[in-house]
């Protein structure tokens, strides 16, 4: 019995890890880029990844400017570009954080220099969302940093120095994999021709597999019986032979 169930499931199991590893393959190709596996969640959005840093069980953790800047070594503090993005931080932020009202550092800073607030990763500031309340003066310039409230999505200029602790969003942009936009259409083709091909032939094994299978089972049930019946009808000849016994 044991190597007619094992057989019987063969087929089937190899069908579906097919199925599996082509998707598979499919969804990398299709996929823009990677984000950092080093552990930490990251979420695509865009062309770039997210990382909410989180204390236990989902919490908000609140971090220094200083104390965000080196959470998020490697990579950057949260910038934002374009209304969507607003959004979807917005969105997101209550999904890590549980009980809502977060500020979150955005990496942007006050240049001095240049007399223009600049993003860190050196993209200047197209999009904003400031608060409707007026520039506090009581912040010098150069000590100007600024938190995204994660409710209104407004932001919000903060002083760098202060013990201020904020939300952390670290950023990297997706790292670009296999820059081939041409040969993807036929790569996607390729798959699903080869997933066609690996149904086709494994629904012809299971379908030869069930017939041989469903006969076996029809001759096994036939084995089985006539033993049974022959010790019936001997234990019945043992007990009439008692009677019989008995009697005189
Ligand atoms: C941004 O530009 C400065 C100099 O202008 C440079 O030192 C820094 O490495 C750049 N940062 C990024 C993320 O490219
Ligand atoms: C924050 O500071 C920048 C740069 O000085 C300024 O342009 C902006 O209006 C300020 N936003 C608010 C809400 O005060």
């Amino acid at each position: 019995m044991e190597p007619r169930k094992k057989s019987d499931r063969r087929p089937q199991s190899l069908f579906l890890s097919c199925l599996a590893f082509a998707l598979c393959v499919h969804l990398r190709t299709v996929s823009a880029g990677e984000c950092p596996a080093d552990g930490r969640t990251w979420v695509p959005f865009g062309d770039r990844c997210y990382h909410f840093v989180h204390g236990e069980e989902d919490k908000i953790k609140s971090y220094t400017f200083e104390a965000a800047l080196s959470h998020c070594i490697g990579f950057g503090l949260l910038t934002i570009h374009s209304a969507e993005e607003n959004d979807f931080v917005m969105r997101y932020s209550p999904e890590v954080w549980k009980g809502g009202d977060v500020n979150i550092w955005l990496g942007i800073e006050y240049d001095i220099d240049d007399d223009v607030m600049k993003w860190s990763n050196n993209r200047s500031v197209t999009f904003t969302n400031w608060e409707y309340s007026p520039y506090p003066a009581d912040i010098p310039r150069g000590d100007i940093c600024v938190a995204l409230h994660s409710i209104s999505g407004r932001w919000e200029n903060v002083s760098c120095q202060d013990d201020v602790e904020n939300g952390v969003v670290c950023e990297t942009a997706q790292k670009a994999e296999q820059p081939r936009p041409k040969s993807s259409a036929m790569v996607s083709a390729l798959v699903i021709l080869s997933v066609v091909a690996v149904v086709g032939v494994s629904a012809v094994i299971w379908f030869l597999h069930q017939k041989h299978s469903f006969g076996s089972t029809m001759i096994t049930a036939f084995e089985y019986h006539p033993p049974f019946r022959v010790l019936d009808s001997d234990q019945s000849c043992l007990v009439e032979a008692e009677e019989t016994d008995t009697v005189p």
